[in-house]
């Protein structure tokens, strides 16, 4: 058995924010189920959105984080994000992460969808998750302890109903951390879905985990699609960034005429969801879609990352015509927290995208993933840091005893059924078949009963998806209306009535 003052579970922009903000009395371990950083942060291709600009204020950002999130968002926690992001990427910038700069020796500003100002700040071109990675990974303090490629598979709780560490799984078998701190940075979920954007680690652990220790969690029900993930023979094979829209590409059918023209107002840079709507609609009828790229000057130099994934998969540049179509991209809901990253549980805390912080709404804001992950684990190190390392009483409430009596489906039938009945368009009547398939596997009131320390990784992957994938069909079914990243047919208006009414998961109320 291990003790530390701080656990993170993770390995990307929150987890490593946060542990390099903490100073070197606190014994900090981190536990990633893969190596260092292999996750999604790196993938990031658009940026960080800061309202840096000269016409631009963070009231503007905020202001357009909310109108794209629905007004689902917590207004003091958009406010206040925003308000801080100016002020991480100068503290960034100072202390030397490789941004770009324009001609003039300024921060390069993009646009992206939905943001009525140019505040994207990007590195290398199209390759802004990479060299933040880079940078936060190559400023982590020697005290951090990491361990790779163990498993964590369970929260550990005592009989107050508080977390005090993990058990985790590697080749050389169990183990257990012991901590008055344990903190899930684990990202989201997009592996649930037969077509995404995110990297094949992202399969909503840290959800299961957090609802069996008792945590609620909120808005699970608004999952993000990103309308353009490059399409090669009806597969997604990569990340297409909104970016490439923001400067000038236009989202056209085969005959070249531009689909978003009379849809809305912002046109190719609408909300995610009402571009990712309007091309699910367009191949729904045997149409396929494309980005044309004539008009954006100086691609290749722009995007350089993207060029070389069009080029990988033979597509001709010279036709400026990339084939596009939505996919899985982010999970709006997630660990229910407070303005420093506290979950329901006492001793658990949530940042990144595995935490429901209240500020993406019902459809968050492009670039407004990193900003959230770099500032929620700087608040949540400050907190950490001021804190003392609390007494607990650590002795487990419930022993897992039973070995799991049943097969788990494979992760591909997951995911397409997912795709299927929980994806860009729902309705009742799909949504409550699934739920019926999730839970002839094993019933959401038993999932705490199973020991899954006999599992392999892969086992416990499947248990988890299976977990979570339950949470958001059981959410998606109760929301009857569309807003941001949830759309039912059957209820295809915003309803005055759910405005800012959040739906709760929690064992223990599932199980009453
Ligand atoms: C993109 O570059 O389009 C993705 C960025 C984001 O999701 O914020």
């Amino acid at each position: 058995m291990r003790t530390a003052d701080i656990i993170i579970i993770g390995s990307g922009v929150a987890a490593l924010q946060l542990a390099r903000q903490l100073a070197s009395d606190k014994n900090v371990i981190i536990i990633t189920k893969s190596s260092l950083g292999h996750g999604n942060s790196r993938l990031a291709q658009g940026g960080i959105a800061a309202a840096i600009g000269g016409s631009d204020h963070p009231f503007y950002h905020f202001v357009d984080s909310v109108i794209a999130g629905r007004s689902m968002n917590n207004h003091q926690a958009t406010l206040m994000m925003t308000k801080e992001a100016p002020h991480i990427i100068r503290e960034l910038e100072t202390d030397g992460c490789a941004f770009d700069y324009d001609e003039k020796g300024s921060l390069a500003l993009g646009k992206e969808g939905a943001h009525t100002q140019n505040r994207i700040i990007h590195g290398g071109g199209d390759q802004t998750g990479k060299v933040l990675m880079d940078y936060l990974t190559q400023s982590l303090p020697p005290h951090v302890e990491i361990f790779e490629n163990h498993y964590v598979f369970e929260l550990m709780t005592n009989e107050e109903g508080r977390c005090f560490g993990v058990k985790s799984k590697d080749a050389s078998g169990i183990h257990k951390f012991h901590a008055p701190h344990t903190v899930l940075a684990t990202g989201g979920c997009g592996q649930l879905f037969a077509s995404t954007s995110n990297s094949s680690s992202v399969t909503g652990d840290g959800m299961a985990l957090a609802y069996q220790a008792g945590a609620e969690l909120t808005d699970m029900e608004f999952i993000q699609f990103h309308p353009t993930l490059l399409y090669i023979q009806e597969r997604p094979v990569g990340l297409i960034s909104e970016a490439v829209r923001g400067e000038g590409a236009v989202l056209v059918d085969k005959n070249g005429t531009p689909i978003m023209e009379n849809v809305h107002p912002l046109k190719d840079l609408a909300p995610r969801h009402v571009v990712s709507q309007t091309i699910y609609q367009k191949r729904k009828n045997g149409e396929n879609v494309y980005l044309d790229i004539r008009g954006v000057d100086g691609f290749q130099e722009r995007f350089p990352h993207i060029t070389n994934l069009c080029l990988q998969y033979g597509v001709d540049m010279n036709k400026g015509r990339i084939p596009v179509a939505p996919g899985c991209h982010f999970s709006m809901g997630g660990v229910k927290t407070d303005m420093v990253g506290r979950s329901t549980v006492e001793g658990l805390y949530a940042i990144g995208e595995v935490a429901c912080t209240g500020v993406h709404g019902a459809n968050r804001l492009a670039s407004n993933s990193l900003l959230e992950g770099l500032v929620y684990g700087k608040r949540l190190a400050k907190h950490l840091q001021n804190g003392s390392g609390l007494s607990f009483q650590s002795k487990e409430t419930n022993e897992k005893r039973k070995p799991l009596p049943f097969h788990l489906p494979v992760k591909t039938k997951i995911q397409e059924r997912m795709m299927e009945n929980v994806g860009i368009v729902r309705d009742e009547q799909r949504l409550v078949n699934h739920l019926q398939w999730l839970e002839s596997f094993v019933k959401p009131s038993e999932w705490s009963e199973y020991d899954l320390s006999m599992l392999t990784f892969e086992q416990m992957t499947r248990m988890f998806m299976l977990q979570t994938c339950w949470l958001i069909t059981r959410s998606a079914l109760e929301r009857e209306e569309s807003r941001g990243g949830h759309y039912r047919s059957d209820f295809p208006e915003e309803q005055l009535d759910w405005l800012n009414k959040q739906i709760i998961r929690q064992r223990t109320l599932e199980m009453r």
